[in-house]
């Protein structure tokens, strides 16, 4: 079973969001396990300080490589060669959906997630963690982004999702971004009282007129908002 250990200086804000849904479904059905640890429970003085400031001068607070250290030196010891360390950090390699089917092949995942200016070096190149970031844009610590990448993965172990064929339909795995979908009513009638319908071809019942419309829909789409995912088809 999948253990995912999250490295921490905020650690009341787990589970958060990863108990609620299938997710959280999921955790109380074991089908998965959150393990939250609170790096300042090895903080180095009677403060339980878990931070100093950068050599060199600079602003902000450098998380140290020593708390790290023993943070993970707390973990039990049965997956020492079966997982995946990972820095949440905007200067790591963007995370892809791909990376996620191969991280749900771990036993464990540990997920450091960074404060302040960030983490000593040292602790990322000795302790071998992998840098990840989850976009081209800042957050404050790493903590949103671990449950970002938690999310991602969580849904990919089988049983966990109800109907794992939405896997199979989805972004990302075939490289076009998905069709657009339509419920009822089939005509809205809005609050300026105009009416607007569905597309005809989903009401025909003709399922390979459809399958057809939804993957002309899929590249019409996916070329307008993200053309570089068409080349790698
Ligand atoms: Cl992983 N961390 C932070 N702090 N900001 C980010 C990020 C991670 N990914 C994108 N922005």
């Amino acid at each position: 079973m999948l253990k995912i250990s999250i490295l921490t200086a905020y650690p009341e804000m787990f589970p958060g969001s990863l108990g609620y849904s299938i997710l959280g479904k999921a955790l109380s059905e074991k089908k998965w396990i959150l393990n939250i640890i609170n790096l300042h429970d090895f903080g180095f003085d009677d403060r339980k300080s878990i931070d100093d400031q950068p050599f060199g001068g600079g602003p902000g607070m450098i998380i140290r490589p020593d708390v790290v250290e023993k943070a993970l030196l707390s973990l039990e010891k049965q997956n020492l060669e079966n997982r995946k360390l990972i820095y949440l950090t905007p200067s790591g390699i963007t995370l892809k959906q791909a990376d996620l089917l191969e991280y749900i092949e771990f036993n464990e995942i540990v997920l450091l997630c960074g404060r302040f200016e960030g983490v000593d070096q040292r602790a990322i190149d000795i302790l071998n963690f992998t840098e990840v970031s989850i976009g081209d844009y800042v957050l404050s610590g790493g903590e949103i982004a671990a449950k970002v990448l938690v999310e991602g993965c969580i849904r990919l172990i089988p049983g966990v999702l109800g109907q794992p064929e939405s896997l199979l339909e989805e972004s990302f795995s075939s490289n076009l971004l998905e069709y657009p979908q339509y419920t009822r009513p089939q005509v809205w009638i809005d609050a300026q009282n105009k009416k607007h319908g569905v597309p005809e071809v989903l009401i025909s019942g003709h399922h390979e007129n459809i399958k057809k419309w939804r993957k002309d829909k899929s590249i019409e789409k996916t070329k307008f908002i993200r053309p570089d995912l068409l080349k790698k088809i």
